[in-house]
């Protein structure tokens, strides 16, 4: 195949289908659900209707206009790429950043990839006896990255389509309020959009994960729970009320020094994950809340904020 003309026809760069290429090689990839099944799995993993309508009106048919043959050896090569590690923890990029908004085939080419593995990642689960409510709990991460990539307008996908690789490859597991991913010793926790981060629901998710773990991955030993996030900025403190979630949640780690992590704007992160919005300018922002009232404040000041990780015991 010519690398260069099909990056050209995809809109990226030709290093970029080399990765896929590379990766991908010629590993096995994985059919999609019959299209009349649809709607039912897309309702399961709580994709809303509005998304699930353009996911359904994309769908890679087999004479779909849409679906050029660039498109087409992406998404099977997407599925190999991912599918090929199964059962891996890292960060994934499944294939480019590609330009979405030429039509629903190149909006949502990752979602048809992550619905083509959602068969082969529940029978990852189902051979180490994870029961069927936290496999689909866990997958329907999928409705709310798709309703915030709605809300965002598009801005923030290039960061979900690797993400959702995570959950496809068995890497990340939503317990209660947290989503646990395996990593190498710690269990790395995230926080869901999904409501208040009460100290109740984060030590409820806690111990079902210490009970959870040991259960189904046997061969692992975790010996700590660890995050990475702006909400471990210390500087949050000069805002928040010290019985504020997010102040209780950051007490429960101990942080490692800070430093920039190559490629991660603590700023530009802070805004997705307050403002659902990375181009709005600063004085045009919501102040509805304290937390909004402070990332405003503290950036208008000329200050940064700091993306921190922390660990504690298990
Ligand atoms: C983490 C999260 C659940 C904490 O929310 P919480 O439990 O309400 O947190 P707190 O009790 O500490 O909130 C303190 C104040 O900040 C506000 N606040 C907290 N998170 C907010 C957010 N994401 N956007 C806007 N305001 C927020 C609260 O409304 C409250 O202000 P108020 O008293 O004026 O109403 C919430 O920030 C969230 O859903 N974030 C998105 C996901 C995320 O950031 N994950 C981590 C990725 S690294």
């Amino acid at each position: 195949m010519d690398l260069e003309d099909t990056a050209a026809r995809l809109g990226v760069t030709a290093e970029e289908v080399g990765r896929v290429h590379r990766l991908a090689g010629d590993r096995p990839s994985a059919p999609l659900p019959a299209k009349a099944h649809a709607p039912a799995i897309l309702d399961r993993l709580a994709v809303r209707p509005d998304d699930a309508a353009e996911v359904v009106a994309g769908w890679p048919d087999a004479g779909s206009p849409l679906w050029t043959p660039e498109l087409r050896w992406l998404l099977d090569r997407s599925i190999a790429l991912v599918r090929a590690d199964l059962g891996g923890h890292q960060w994934l990029p499944p294939g480019p950043a590609l330009p979405r908004d030429r039509g629903p085939a190149w909006r949502h080419l990752y979602v048809y990839a992550y619905l083509a593995l959602v068969d082969v990642v529940t029978h990852h689960h189902r051979e180490r006896g994870i029961p069927d409510a936290v496999t689909w709990t866990t997958l329907a991460d999928l409705g709310r990255n798709l309703a915030i990539d709605r809300r965002m307008n598009r801005e923030g996908w290039p960061v979900m389509q690797s993400w959702l690789t995570l959950h496809t490859r068995g890497a990340v597991y939503e317990l209660g309020r947290l989503q646990h991913h395996r990593g190498d010793g710690a269990l790395s926790l995230h926080i869901p959009d999904s409501g208040p981060l009460t100290p109740q629901a984060v030590a409820a998710s806690l111990d079902e994960a210490r009970a959870f773990f040991p259960r189904h991955f046997p061969g692992e030993h975790y010996t700590a729970f660890s995050c990475g996030s702006w909400l471990l900025d210390p500087q949050l403190r000069e805002y928040l009320p010290g019985d504020s979630n997010i102040i209780r949640f950051q007490e429960m780690f101990e942080l490692e020094p800070h430093e920039e992590q190559e490629g991660l704007d603590a700023d530009v992160e802070v805004r997705r994950f307050v403002f659902r919005t990375l181009s709005t300018p600063l004085d045009r922002l919501p102040r509805d809340t304290v937390l909004q009232r402070a990332v405003v404040d503290h950036l208008r000041a000329g200050r940064h904020w700091h993306w921190r990780r922390g660990r504690f015991p298990i």
